[in-house]
């Protein structure tokens, strides 16, 4: 065809960017790979092999090598080897090595962008303008923190050897949130490419190597599933960090639980994209076509629930239907294409699965009248669902692809009440003209990242990552490098003696002290004492074994409504900093009031120093009315006109075991921080020493604490925290005072994913502040919620 046809259509021509060098890259290999261990690409210990696609054209780029046990047994020894080493090179000696990453990215930045098109299948004008940029950005705020490390994270130090594995949406882009805070901050990397998109893995490993990146310090090994699972399983490998399927996620938690093993899951997503009756809809049509049709709409935030007020829905649908005509499809490395391949034919064939089953429940597909590109490429249209039922399918689950659903709304209540009807929880998009609407409905919305007039906004300095099923932790920011690091002050925990068994010796002589006969403590629910369901109660005794009182023996039901009582608690949350600081100070003023008491009662039980032990819980409750109107967040100065707000925002209704030890102080120091944040607590007090904690139900009835925001239920602690790990309606669980609880709870809570805070059976000395009070805890009682707010038109 000759420039005079274009000229005359106006028709785009082909706009290919050139292939040459990557393909060059390709051939130099012989198009054969081993995995990238010590600084050397060595063949699969068993010679195991598989092919990789071109997802544009059907065609074989490569053949890579098969990971096995053995082989993640030599990548996990050589990430071993160089850690010690890595950690002493210092803060200073590692930013260099990331700003070496940065800039070598941005030398080869051509090469990556062009190999990441033919992989993946995505537009190269992504690729180009934002993969390869924001890799490279991302290694040098890295830097940033590892220069900084020392100062900024005194009193932490690196996990050690890090298992990672990412998908195939992003896998440049996934390596570098993965790598760039693990290496900065002193650990060592096992990372597992997806299947699908191995090869820029391999050539960042190789040409990091060649930038001076030390032997061992980042290790690439590639594989199916199954390779990702004995990374997972590999008890040299000190935390797992995962993005990928909710489904995946879910297995990696149980698998890990007991071992230990930090972990961080970034999963999927069902992202609302909520457009107000006046939004700016140009503005907000533009933000479907990113939010949806970027990267083929293979992207885990996604804004794939169109929720659109009734009264400008006609005319938005209208409009953005008008610009789907203009979308083109095509080649990904054609620089003029806004969607390229979906990464294979088991995807492609996903999608229009999940599509025809959503039609079939009454859905109409609209698609784009684009020519796909002819031959065995994997290519999909951009499409719209209208009159989508929010229970149909194609509401609920993640199709993973250039396939947006729409429904509408009438009021701002219902658009929140849709929003958050999901199990996800990652992101969402709102968009309306009046900034006191927009930033009303951004609190509420269930969702670790929310744009307002914006979408799929990514920064290196502002966190990213899940509410509820779409997994725990951040990439990015402080809250990213902390997921890298361990507190020193809980370095020397050691594992926990056996307690003394609770009969006396003899047997005989135990005897009753002074105690009122009738008097079994009772639960504490909903602000007030309640009679066991079961209406069983258990015998506790003293330090010599004397019986000194009674409480409930409470079990599931009991449990159940404690979480509805803390669920209904909800306003707690949106109280005021100040009024909840107060409340603190009030708690410990009135268990100061009644020290005596107490230091007595904690003397009779556990035969140590009550007074003590009453003293420095009272200054912990000050401590956490110190903190209540101080943890705050952060405001960030993303690369735009405008700023992102990382809220500190509780994560809801919270389920806390307590161990034996300091049977007061402890309880005290896990339901403080919790409470200083605006969660909601059902607490299982000491199992042998509960009595203190009963006995505060008077200082609680006495201090204004609005009825649920501490719930107590006592009885035997492994079998109530595992009942509370498989409450589905529980958002989180602390458990301290045994290995086999810890284990237990984190196994059961994959159901709803959970945030868990456990202490693998490791006793804390819960009179050291320094280990047992502050951000140490604070940190584990918040998610951040980051809400990008652009300037201006
Ligand atoms: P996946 O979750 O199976 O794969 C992600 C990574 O985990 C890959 O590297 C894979 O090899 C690895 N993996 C698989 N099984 C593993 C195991 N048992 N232990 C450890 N690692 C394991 O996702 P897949 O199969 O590629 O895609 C299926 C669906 O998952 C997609 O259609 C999409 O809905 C969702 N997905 C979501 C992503 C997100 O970022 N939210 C990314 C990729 C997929
Ligand atoms: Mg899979």
């Amino acid at each position: 065809m000759s420039v005079a046809h274009y000229f005359d259509t106006m028709d785009y021509g082909p706009a290919p960017e050139a292939d040459g060098p990557a393909r060059d890259w390709l051939r130099r290999h012989e198009a054969r790979f081993g995995h990238f261990i010590g600084g050397a690409f060595r063949p699969s210990a068993e010679g195991g092999t598989f092919e990789t696609r071109e997802p544009a054209t059907g065609k074989p780029l490569a053949t890579l090598a098969s990971g096995t046990t053995a082989d993640v047994d030599a990548a996990v020894e050589a990430a071993r080897q160089a850690q010690a080493h890595w950690q002493k090179l210092g803060g200073h000696g590692r930013a260099r090595h990331l700003y070496a990453l940065a800039r070598m990215v941005q030398r080869h930045g051509r090469l990556l962008a062009v190999l990441e098109a033919i992989d993946n299948g995505k537009p190269i004008r992504e690729t180009r303008d934002l993969d390869v940029p924001l890799v490279a950005w991302h290694f040098l705020h890295h830097a940033g923190w590892a220069q900084l490390q020392e100062s900024e994270f005194a009193g932490y130090s690196p996990l050690g050897v890090v298992g990672q594995i990412i998908p195939w949406n992003f896998p440049l882009l996934m390596l570098a949130w993965k790598i760039a805070p693990a290496l900065a901050l002193g650990n060592t990397v096992v990372l597992k490419p997806a299947e699908y998109t191995s090869l820029t893995a391999l050539l960042f490993a190789e040409l990091a190597s060649e930038a001076g990146l030390p032997d061992g310090v980042l290790n690439v090994v590639t594989g199916p599933g199954e390779t990702g699972a004995a990374i997972v399983e590999h008890p040299g490998i000190d935390k797992i960090a995962f993005t990928g399927s909710t489904e995946i996620g879910r297995i990696i938690r149980e698998t890990t639980a007991g071992s230990g093993k930090k972990l961080t899951l970034e999963l999927g997503g069902k992202s609302p994209f909520i457009v107000f009756e006046d939004a700016d809809l140009d503005a907000a049509v533009e933000g479907v076509v990113d939010a949806i049709w970027f990267n083929q709409g293979q992207v885990c935030c996604a804004g794939s629930r169109l929720l659109v007020q009734e009264g400008i829905a006609p005319e938005f649908l209208m409009r953005l239907k008008r610009r789907m005509e203009t979308l083109r499809v095509g080649s990904p490395l054609d620089k003029a294409v806004d969607m390229g391949a979906i990464v294979d034919p088991v995807q492609l064939r996903r999608i229009e699965e999940l599509v025809a089953a959503g039609i079939k429940e009454g859905a109409v597909a609209h698609r784009a009248p684009v020519a796909l590109p002819e031959g065995d490429g994997s290519f999909y249209p951009p499409t719209l669902l209208t009159e989508v039922h929010p229970s149909s399918i194609v509401a609920r689950e993640e199709i993973f692809g250039p396939v947006a659903v729409a429904m509408t709304f009438r009021t701002p209540d219902e658009a929140v009440m849709l929003a958050n009807n999901s199990r996800y929880g990652l992101a969402a998009s709102i968009w309306s003209e009046t900034v006191g609407l927009a930033l009303d409905i951004a609190p509420k919305l269930q969702a670790g990242v929310v744009w307002i007039n914006a979408t799929n906004l990514f920064d290196a300095a502002v966190g990213f990552g899940g509410y509820r099923e779409s997994g725990f932790g951040r990439e990015g920011g402080r809250e990213g490098a902390l997921e890298y690091l361990k507190p020193d002050a809980w370095a020397n925990r050691r594992p926990r003696e056996a307690t003394p068994p609770a009969e006396p010796a003899d047997g005989g002589a135990q005897g009753f002290e002074l105690r009122a006969i009738d008097r079994t403590a009772k639960l504490f629910v909903g602000g007030k004492q309640a009679r066991p369901d079961g209406n069983g109660s258990r015998v506790i005794r003293s330090a010599t074994g004397a019986v000194i009182g009674e409480v409930g023996e409470g079990n599931r039901k009991d449990l159940r409504n404690a979480v509805a009582a803390a669920r209904a608690a909800e306003s707690w949350a949106r109280a005021s900093t100040h009024n909840r600081a107060q409340i603190l100070y009030y708690l410990a003023e009135n268990l100061s009031a009644r020290a005596a008491e107490f230091a007595a009662r904690i003397a009779s039980a556990t035969g140590t120093d009550g007074e003590q032990e009453v003293d420095v819980a009272v200054r912990r409750l000050f401590t956490y009315g110190a903190w209540a109107d101080k943890f705050d967040g952060a405001v960030h100065s993303p690369p735009l006109r405008g700023v992102a707000l990382a809220m500190h925002e509780p994560i809801g209704t919270v389920g806390v075991v307590c161990p034996d030890e300091a049977p007061l102080l402890a309880f005290v120091s896990l339901v403080a921080p919790l409470i200083a944040t605006g969660n909601r607590v059902v607490a299982v007090p000491s199992e042998r020493h509960p009595l203190s904690v009963t006995d505060l139900y008077q200082v609680f009835e006495t201090s204004d604490l609005p009825a649920g925001v501490v719930n107590i239920v006592t009885g035997g602690r492994e079998q109530l925290a595992k009942d509370l790990a498989s409450h589905d309606d529980l958002d989180a669980l602390w458990v301290f005072g045994s290995k086999e609880a810890a284990a237990a709870a984190e196994r059961l809570s994959a159901g709803n994913l959970k945030r868990t805070l456990v202490d693998d059976g490791l006793a804390l000395d819960w009179h050291d502040a320094k280990a047992a009070e502050g951000r140490i805890f604070l940190n584990h009682t918040v998610q951040v919620k980051n809400i990008w707010i652009p300037y201006g038109d």
